[in-house]
């Protein structure tokens, strides 16, 4: 059952949320079907086109060319192109680094036996699978829950496939719901430990948003975690990253996605994403705690951590 809300989950009006985010009925009651190429199939009317249109817009989650309900469309639809492949692309894109970025991002948020996560934008379930064995191994915990938000279907039930048979599907620890970033009207104030966004930023167009909900739904004390793509200043390496994103990206995604625009897209997003000292400052500007400089580069800012608290009082 594709849950809005699990037995370990207080959300807080769920049958309003559903209205207000104009859930799909296969997000209100029924288990998405995702078997291979359904995520495609089900994409909504239009939607695959309109991205090809707009692929030729510098960025579409921030160039104000693009109104924003198509913004939201497209993000909705480029996703569901290449849900079924698009973990084992970032592997073969990263070079197997996405997988030491993610647990290591998921260590460093610390997080107490029986946190409850929020994992926004959490795609195929790649966070909140490092962060059920993390609760598992490292705290030992069997209470800890993680609910998914993604606004893509196609994303969440290749998680939710992913996660079928799984002791943490059978305990209640995980549970899925459809939802932007933007607008957590089903996610209750001050309710999750954890709030997590990984790779998800990049594709929000209006950031100032997302982290003042994000602000919203932390309890006091509890923990802002986002992992995202970063600007490499190191001279060299800088170049042949931005190099990498611009034509290697692209070509992996031709060929093992056969969908070259999207990766186009992905290195446009990542390139117009705010500099890690401007992000941490919009954090900060959010109401979050953020040690230090704000943020860990992980090797050399191709990946950024921002790790920070809400403060209690
Ligand atoms: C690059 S994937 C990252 C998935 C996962 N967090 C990971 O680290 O592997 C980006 C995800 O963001 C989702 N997304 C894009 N815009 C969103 C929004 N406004 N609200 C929620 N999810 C969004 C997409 O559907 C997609 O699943």
């Amino acid at each position: 059952m594709f849950t809005l809300a699990s037995r370990n989950w207080a959300c807080s009006s769920v049958l309003g949320a559903m209205t207000k985010l104009s859930l799909p009925a296969a997000i209100a009651g029924r288990r998405i079907n995702t078997a291979a190429g359904r995520p495609k199939d089900t994409q909504p009317p239009g939607t695959a086109a309109m991205a090809r249109r707009l692929s030729s817009v510098p960025n579409v989650a921030y160039a104000d060319s693009v109104p924003m309900e198509a913004k939201e469309e497209i993000m909705g639809g480029v996703y569901h192109q290449i849900a079924n492949k698009y973990d084992r692309v970032a592997t073969i894109c990263s070079l197997g680094m996405n997988t030491v970025w993610k647990r290591r991002f998921v260590h460093r948020m610390r997080a107490q036996p029986g946190a409850r996560m929020l994992d926004v934008a959490g795609g195929t379930c790649e966070i909140a699978k490092h962060y059920l064995e993390y609760q598992d191994k490292v705290n030992g915990d069997c209470r800890s829950s993680v609910h998914v938000v993604d606004l893509n279907t196609g994303m969440l039930g290749v998680g939710q496939s992913r996660m079928a048979g799984t002791s943490w599907e059978r305990d209640g620890r995980i549970s899925f719901a459809q939802g932007n970033a933007e607008d957590l009207a089903a996610v209750a104030d001050n309710s999750v430990d954890v709030y997590a966004i990984s790779a998800g930023m990049h594709n929000i167009p209006r950031l100032d948003k997302a982290l003042s909900e994000a602000f919203r739904v932390v309890k006091p004390g509890g923990t802002f975690a986002c992992l995202e793509y970063g600007h490499v200043d190191t001279p060299v390496l800088g170049s042949i990253v931005r190099w990498y994103w611009d034509n290697g990206v692209p070509a992996v995604g031709q060929v093992f996605a056969e969908d070259r625009p999207a990766y186009e897209r992905l290195a446009r997003s990542v390139r117009a994403f705010p500099h890690q000292r401007d992000f941490a400052s919009l954090i900060r500007a959010a109401g979050f705690r953020l040690p230090g400089a704000g943020y860990e580069l992980f090797e050399c800012g191709m990946m950024v951590a921002y790790i920070g608290t809400k403060p209690s009082a």
